[in-house]
């Protein structure tokens, strides 16, 4: 079945689609555009749609990475002195103090205020008299942890632009991937999964049923296994010769000549094989079917990409984009997405070594430091020996592994390297969907304490940060575990 761009944006409240046109004429109206993204996947794969975009129109696109968006970074922006500053995957947390800029926002955090007309018109402008015009699913109804990544905002607004930005819809879905809004119900859901069926409709996609488990085109079928996480296989996980045992046990071969298999090199019979082969072992482990329906779900693979290239496959091609972007490299990714398959990929490719190893060691590391439980909250502080960028994913990963506390959201500090009167830190936090559906919400709950301590946060309910004053750390974490406890007993007390 073929999806039109014109079917596709029926699929939306009319008003979200037409916040994305209205944003679209004054974009298509401007000479000299200044995009700033987010520094993580979702954002380069949101600022290479929109610098695509404005290519393919002529208009002239610069664009620049944050780590966030604060006062400095917005009046650095405003005197650049385009015609129009593009915010992608950011900005609507900081509505309120964008100025009189002119300026659009392709995003889907929480806004910072809610909107005036804008919400039941469906203009994308803030007040009548604002120069921001604001597209984001969270004004429509929509949720934007789980319907629509800050990529799938400006996927929209670049469709506005032009029908044939459809053959960039691979990139809407990097975005909801590399945000990890696949992760529940281990496929796409909402706004992003119209939006891979137009990437399927524009050639750009195939979404396959298959193993989740990450690597299946990059790493040997065995190192898969040995590193899987979600879920964790008992018996085989961190253990290499016990995953090489488990395959060759089911005949599975694991070289061809002189090279290790991949996943996406077996045969579907061989992969048949080794799923039926791992549910029966989690059984036979007591695992709960909930969790053994974790081995399978949607897979998104880009089409145009070869076997074997960490870019087939979305998860890892959005781990690539968080290896540049996390460490500073975000123009790297960015001209990934925008078609380098020479000397920036080569670059890329080193850089997710490195995020590699950073990682593992971070989580080495943030394990000796070991976690502090408070009442609602618990948390590590890693000072100055992880990076700001990456000590996020490290409280999300050390959240899922196996045998972690999931009843409390985790923590996480860094030292900031941001310049100014004082040393700041940085927060990270992560939690379940369980404590979601409980009530919790990071984002709000981040942005308060955060704002107690003369400091700044927001995100998303199940994900959110901070940067606020170091000396304030403690005061902070006393403010948000408070919160966390209200927003749990308010919701438990409400339904009580
Ligand atoms: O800035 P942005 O919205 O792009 O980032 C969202 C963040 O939320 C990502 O770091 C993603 O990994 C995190 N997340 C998470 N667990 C989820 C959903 C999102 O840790 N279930
Ligand atoms: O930095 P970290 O990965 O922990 O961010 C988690 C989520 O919170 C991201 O969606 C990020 O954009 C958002 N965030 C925010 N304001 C901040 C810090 C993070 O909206 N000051
Ligand atoms: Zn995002």
């Amino acid at each position: 079945m073929t999806m039109t761009v014109k079917e596709f944006s029926g699929r939306m409240p009319s008003g979200l689609w037409a916040s994305a046109e209205e944003a679209a004429r004054a974009l298509s109206r401007s000479k000299k555009v200044i995009i700033a993204t987010h520094i993580d996947a979702d954002g380069i794969s949101a600022g290479a749609i929109a610098s695509k975009a404005l290519d393919r129109k002529g208009v002239e696109a610069e664009v620049r990475f944050l780590k966030k968006l604060d006062e400095d970074a917005i009046s650095v922006l405003a005197k650049a002195r385009r015609d129009i500053v593009w915010y992608t995957d950011l900005g609507s947390g900081s509505v309120s103090k964008l100025g009189e800029t002119r300026t659009v926002i392709s995003d889907h955090h929480v806004p910072d205020v809610s909107t005036g007309s804008g919400e039941k018109t469906g203009q994308a402008r803030l007040f009548d008299f604002s120069p921001v015009l604001h597209v984001n699913p969270q004004l429509h109804g929509i949720s934007g942890a789980t319907d629509l990544s800050g990529a799938g905002a400006t996927l929209l607004v670049a469709l506005a632009l032009d029908a044939r930005n459809a053959d960039l819809s691979h990139l809407g879905v990097l975005g909801g991937v590399g945000d990890l809004q696949d992760h529940r119900t281990r496929r796409l859901e909402g706004l992003n999964r119209e939006i891979a069926a137009l990437a399927v409709s524009a050639g750009v996609l195939e979404v396959v049923q298959d193993i989740r488990l990450f690597g299946r085109e990059t790493r040997p079928v065995h190192k898969m296994l040995e590193y899987s996480s979600d879920p964790f296989l008992p018996g085989i996980t961190s253990d290499e010769q016990a995953a090489i045992s488990f395959l060759l046990g089911h005949g599975i071969e694991l070289k061809d000549g002189d090279t290790w298999r991949t996943w996406a090199m077996l045969t579907q019979e061989e992969k048949d094989t080794v799923i039926d082969a791992l549910r029966e072992h989690l059984t036979r482990k007591s695992r709960r079917p909930d969790t053994i329906l974790r081995l399978t779900g949607e897979v998104y693979v880009l089409k145009g990409e070869a076997t074997g290239s960490p870019l087939r496959d979305a998860k890892e091609f959005a781990t690539l984009l968080n290896a540049c972007g996390r460490h500073g490299r975000g123009e790297v990714g960015l001209e990934i997405c925008k078609g380098d398959r020479e000397g920036m990929l080569q670059e890329g490719l080193a850089l997710l070594r490195d995020h590699r190893s950073a990682l593992s060691q971070a989580i080495s590391l943030a394990k000796d430091l070991g976690v502090t439980r408070m009442r609602n909250i618990q948390y590590f502080d890693a000072g100055a020996d992880i990076e700001e960028t990456i000590v996020g994913t490290v409280a999300g990963m050390l959240l899922g592994e196996a045998g972690s506390d999931r009843s409390a959201p985790m923590v996480a500090f860094a030292d900031s390297l941001e310049c100014g009167d004082e040393p700041k830190a940085k927060a990270s936090a992560r939690g379940t969907q369980d404590l979601v559906s409980k009530g919790m919400d990071l984002s709000a709950a981040m942005r308060r304490a955060a704002e107690t301590v003369g400091g700044v946060g927001g995100g998303h309910n199940i994900a959110a940060g901070a940067t606020i004053p170091m000396s304030r750390k403690d005061d902070f974490l006393g403010e948000l575990d408070r919160i966390v406890e209200e927003q749990l007993t308010s919701r438990a007390r409400r339904e009580g």
